[in-house]
């Protein structure tokens, strides 16, 4: 593995933040900013396709959203489950394997069958795969693995990271190389605490739902501009004559 990457980036993740005051600013309800956001994300998944970017995971509702006002969680609910009867035909053509990843005890019946179907009918897709991060939480994530890996009996001196990774809800990805949060906070907000420790930051004061190609397109070349050395040092050519 080279230190420097001046490819596109493999994985992007994605904290779609700023429906709300896309839609505040237009004096609508919330609601509408995230349905708006849901089209930023069709888009946005075919650029990634367009890029060969293999792998996207999207932050869709935080384990800590559930302390948002009932009508908006029961809305954003309602909305992935129209979602997923919207554009999961479209999905599928466009090569799309959609993988939830979050704690889906809390949902309802209803969404939790809608994810299984989007699961099992884009199973052999590969162009592109899509992680819906839903009820997700960096921490959740941890704690889940850290759990499933007692579970399976790993012995304390067995365990190191890559064990540990195995058992993350995300282990047949690679860890992300870009992490882009729009809306113009700079917070990691307890998304994929594990797997950014080396990832790239993107901050863009951009509203989620007026994301498009120019501002991943920027997104990706200031990754590529970045200098990546993975804790190591750059290797400096050796002088002439030394
Ligand atoms: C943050 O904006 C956005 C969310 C909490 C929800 C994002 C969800 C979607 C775009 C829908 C995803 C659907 C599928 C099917 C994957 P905010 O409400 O915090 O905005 P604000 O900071 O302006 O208030």
């Amino acid at each position: 593995m080279t230190f420097e990457s001046k490819a596109v980036p493999r994985h992007i993740a994605i904290v779609m933040d700023g429906n709300g005051r896309w839609a505040k600013k237009r004096f609508l309800p919330r609601f509408f900013g995230h349905k708006q956001g849901v089209d930023a994300l069709v888009k946005v998944v075919q650029a990634c396709i367009d890029r060969d970017i293999e792998y996207l995971t999207v932050f869709a509702f935080s384990s800590e959203n559930w302390k948002r006002p009932s009508d908006e969680v029961s809305g954003l609910m309602g909305l992935v489950l129209a979602a997923v009867s919207r554009y999961l035909a479209r999905m599928g053509a466009m090569g799309v394997r959609i993988r939830i990843v979050g704690d889906r005890e809390a949902v309802s019946d209803k969404l939790r069958n809608a994810w299984n179907e989007a699961e099992a009918s884009t199973r052999h897709n590969s162009k592109l795969t899509l992680n819906v991060a839903f009820n997700y939480g960096g921490r959740w994530d941890i704690l889940q693995a850290t759990k499933a890996a007692i579970k399976a009996g790993v012995p304390a001196e067995e365990m190191t990271e890559a064990k540990l990774s195995e058992f993350m809800a995300m282990s047949y990805a690679p860890d992300p190389d870009l992490f882009i949060r729009t809306g113009g906070e700079v917070r990691i907000s307890n998304f994929m605490l594990w797997q950014v420790a080396y990832t790239e930051f993107v901050f863009s004061d951009c509203l989620w739902p007026e994301f498009g190609e120019a501002q991943l397109d920027s997104a990706i070349a200031a990754f590529r501009a970045r200098d990546r050395r993975f804790g190591g040092v750059k290797e400096v050519p050796a002088a002439v004559g030394a």
